[in-house]
């Protein structure tokens, strides 16, 4: 039977979801990204050669892969020109394979300055956010005011729309940041040139991957950002401005909720989170210090150092029932080789309370203290490895904590950031 199935992050980003897909499309026949934007950042290695993908769906560096942005992907027309540019550079052709729904939001000059201007007036209470726009562009999608990628094609159209919303949001950036508005002309103008470049890749997405469907071909759905940053279900107010879980793969390409018949949860053998927000199991000592080294933790986007922290089993356990996770796939593994011990976090401390439970306000999470379970490292090299029969005892001892917490099996692990470095038990799409 042929599978659909969706590939999101379980903890708050970068948990290599882009690794796994490309590595899952040499048995799938399209890839679509359903929300998120260019705050993305998306690593593919391939002998030894590095690809970051922000906007492009991870499914591009394979032939004969056809790939999606679906109707829930913001769309910076600038930056993908950027990014298509960067791979027909090294001999990609992207145009004539990737199709872009007329109803994805396009995020505009105007939501960049307004995002950027937001976070410097939050001063120390900012976001962290990338500064791409993402959240003013998701804001005008559902106040009803976007620009959508299929009016960059209709110049009478994009001036109706623009006019009204550029003028709404001149009035904020002018009178309320005292920031000298943006020239309407021009906007326009830049808009209708980028459409000109865009225009062979306007398509009507979901009607394109039913058709797939009936076609009997397998699709990936590729997710962005991590489950804790969903703009319901994460830390608020510090997450990002889309539904990063599994439902948001049906909404973000209109494909059914029952046409997904698995969800790949990736989750780093540790934590990490780029930007402000709770993180329990935040570490500032030495074994911090070694995670952020052994993983170059650095963003892929923005080039932030990536905060770092043990595996926090509370956060992992909401993660894999929200999103209704089939199968997890452990990455970065060997990043822990170097450890004595590993720590867990398998509950919280908040004053004399003892929690089990993912705290729902912001408010809950400011006094939480971790409770760890230790377990012994296995101090030995995984790096590279491909069958579990020869991953050390202590190895094995956290993949089946992993499971035996979260109640998931564990279906793959990632041993190197490398596309042939995984041990994989399931293929979701074997
Ligand atoms: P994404 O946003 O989820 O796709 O993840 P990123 O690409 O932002 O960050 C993951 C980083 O870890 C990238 O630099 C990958 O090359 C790297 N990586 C992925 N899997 C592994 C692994 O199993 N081991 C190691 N050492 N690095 C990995
Ligand atoms: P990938 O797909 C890690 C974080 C930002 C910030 C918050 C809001 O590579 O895993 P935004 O610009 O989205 O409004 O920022 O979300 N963030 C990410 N963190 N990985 C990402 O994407 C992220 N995309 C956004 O750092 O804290
Ligand atoms: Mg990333």
């Amino acid at each position: 039977m042929k599978k659909n199935a969706v590939v999101l992050g379980t903890q708050w980003g970068d948990e290599g979801k882009g690794k796994i897909v490309d590595l899952l499309t040499d048995k799938a026949d399209a890839v679509v990204r359903f929300q998120g934007g260019h705050n993305a950042g998306h690593t593919l290695i391939i002998n030894g050669h590095k690809t970051v993908l922000h906007l492009v769906p991870s499914g591009i560096l394979r032939e004969g892969v056809d790939c999606y942005i679906g109707n829930g992907v913001v769309v910076e027309p600038q930056a993908l020109l950027k990014e298509i540019k960067q791979l027909e550079e090294a001999n990609v052709d992207v145009k004539s394979r990737l199709k872009i729904s007329s109803a994805a939001p396009i995020i505009m000059p105007y939501h960049i300055l307004l995002d950027q201007l937001r976070e410097k007036a939050k001063g120390g209470k900012a976001i962290g956010t990338t500064g791409r726009g993402i959240g003013p562009a998701y804001e005008d999608k559902v106040a009803r005011r976007g620009i959508r990628f299929g009016d960059l094609f209709s110049p009478q159209r994009l001036k109706e729309k623009l006019s009204e919303t550029l003028s709404y949001h001149n009035f904020v950036i002018e009178h309320y940041f005292k920031q000298q508005p943006l020239d309407f002309d021009s906007v326009y103008q830049q808009a209708l040139a980028y459409g000109e470049e865009l225009k062979q890749m306007n398509a009507d997405v979901t009607a394109e991957l039913h058709k797939l469907q009936q076609q009997g071909k397998s699709i990936l759905l590729e997710g962005a950002q991590g489950s804790l940053l969903d703009i319901d279900h994460g830390t608020y107010p510090f997450v990002t401005s889309s539904n990063t879980t599994a439902g948001a793969a049906s909404t973000g390409t209109g494909l059914g909720v029952t046409d997904i018949n698995y969800v790949l949860g990736i989750t780093k053998a540790y934590t990490t989170r780029v930007g402000s927000g709770p993180f329990p199991t935040e570490l500032f000592d030495d074994d911090g210090k070694m995670l952020a080294k052994n993983g170059v933790e650095f963003g892929a986007t923005t080039g932030r150092p990536r905060r770092c922290g043990w595996l926090d089993l509370v956060a992992l356990k909401r993660a894999i029932q929200i999103n209704g996770v089939t199968g997890i796939c452990v990455t970065k593994l060997d990043v822990l080789d170097t450890f004595e011990k590993i720590k867990l976090c398998t509950a919280y401390q908040v004053a004399e309370q003892e929690l089990s439970e993912f705290p729902a306000s912001a408010e809950a999470w400011e006094n939480i203290q971790p409770i760890y379970e230790s377990m012994d490292g296995w101090m030995s090299k995984t790096q590279g490895m491909t069958e579990i029969n020869d991953l050390p005892a202590q190895a094995l001892a956290l993949i089946d904590k992993i499971e035996s917490y979260t109640g998931s099996p564990v279906h793959m692990i990632s041993t190197g950031p490398d596309r042939n470095e995984n041990i994989i038990i399931h293929n979701p799409f074997e």
